[in-house]
């Protein structure tokens, strides 16, 4: 009987339950290589530092794996481009959403939270983003998921997080939401603060956001704002795993994007969930800090060594971990490609 069930869920094979765990070396690993690239003011150079780090490790990954959340179109992205199959083929049937270096300015200028992030789900659970690059987000931790009726995306701010504050029994004033410090949100940021509630401003790096307002005790409760919708599919990944709730509707920033998204099929007015964008509770997700922020502290060097803190979490079981690992790079210098 096991075996027959087996043979019909793709992440049965033996080697799921370490799959959170493999993760964790590649986000480690493309943090470290980022690292080097912290303040120089080079994004590029920083990103293709991590995205080839994170790909020489993917590669030794027991999965078959295809990128649905990747670097862009295989023309403009030579590594980790979207459709890419990655692993070495002989594991469970997964998708995949990398993001090498989540914040490649916050690195670039040494701002906080610039994490590496990847994600998997079982192949064909990922919804996958075409060319809309922009999407509506609404995120809370698992004490606020009642309150997340799709109405609330479109509802005056004020009545959003009465709702939310209500649901998690605090004054509307103790809240905290996360918003991307960007000309579009300044409405958003007033109708925040004339609710009375507080606001977390950061340039950058709304996974690391999403991440703050669905974990407990980041001191953020909701975030609030437009983003990528890339990354909206991968923070949907640890929304599920945390036990968290998302709302996130298409939201195209020029005419042309508009045009191109709706050619392509996609409805506008369609509320998503993070059920819709992961349709599998089997994710695996993992986070390392690339530099200090609210969610963990980022790469530290020392001496031949360093130092990185991750989060890794499994959708089936809830697990969250924090991994403080300490590495020997002048040892990994040795037997390995990766730029450590
Ligand atoms: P990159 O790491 O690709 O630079 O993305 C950073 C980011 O801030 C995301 O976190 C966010 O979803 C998106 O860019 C917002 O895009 P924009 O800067 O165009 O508003």
């Amino acid at each position: 009987m096991k075996a027959a069930a087996d043979s019909q869920n793709p992440m049965s094979e033996t080697p799921n339950r370490n799959l959170a765990l493999e993760l964790v070396r590649v986000t480690e690993a493309a943090a470290l290589a980022a690292g080097h690239w912290m303040g120089r003011g080079q994004k590029e150079a920083g990103d293709g530092a991590a995205v080839e780090a994170m790909r020489l490790i993917l590669a030794t990954i027991d999965m078959d794996g295809v990128v649905v959340i990747g670097e862009g179109a295989k023309d403009e992205a030579p590594m980790l481009f979207d459709g890419e199959r990655i692993g070495n083929g002989s594991g469970p049937a997964v998708d995949l959403a990398v993001d090498p270096i989540e914040g490649t300015s916050l690195l670039a200028y040494g701002r906080p939270d610039a994490i590496s992030v990847v994600a998997i789900a079982p192949r064909g659970t990922m919804w996958s983003p075409g060319p809309a690059y922009y999407m509506n987000k609404l995120v809370v931790g698992s004490e606020a998921r009642a309150a997340l009726h799709p109405r609330l995306l479109a509802a005056p701010v004020s009545e959003t997080l009465s709702a939310i504050a209500a649901s998690l029994r605090k004054p509307l004033g103790d809240l905290t939401i996360f918003v991307l410090d960007k000309p579009r949100h300044q409405k958003l940021i007033a109708d925040i603060r004339e609710a009375g509630a507080r606001v977390l401003l950061r340039t950058d790096g709304d996974v690391a956001g999403a991440l703050m307002a669905a974990m407990p005790n980041s001191g953020v409760d909701v975030l609030m704002g437009i983003g990528g919708t890339p990354e909206g599919v991968i923070a949907a990944c640890a929304i599920r795993a945390l036990g968290g709730a998302m709302l996130g509707q298409l939201a195209p920033q020029k005419e042309d994007e508009r045009k191109v998204v709706e050619e392509a099929g996609f409805d506008l007015g369609r509320v998503l969930t993070e059920l819709d964008l992961v349709q599998s509770d089997d994710v695996f997700f993992a986070a390392t800090g690339i530099t200090d922020g609210v969610l963990m502290p980022g790469v530290h060097y020392y001496g031949d060594g360093a130092s990185t803190v991750s989060i890794v979490m499994r959708g089936k079981t809830g697990t969250v971990r924090r991994i403080h690992a300490d590495h020997r790079l002048d040892k990994l210098r040795e037997i390995s490609a990766v730029a450590y």
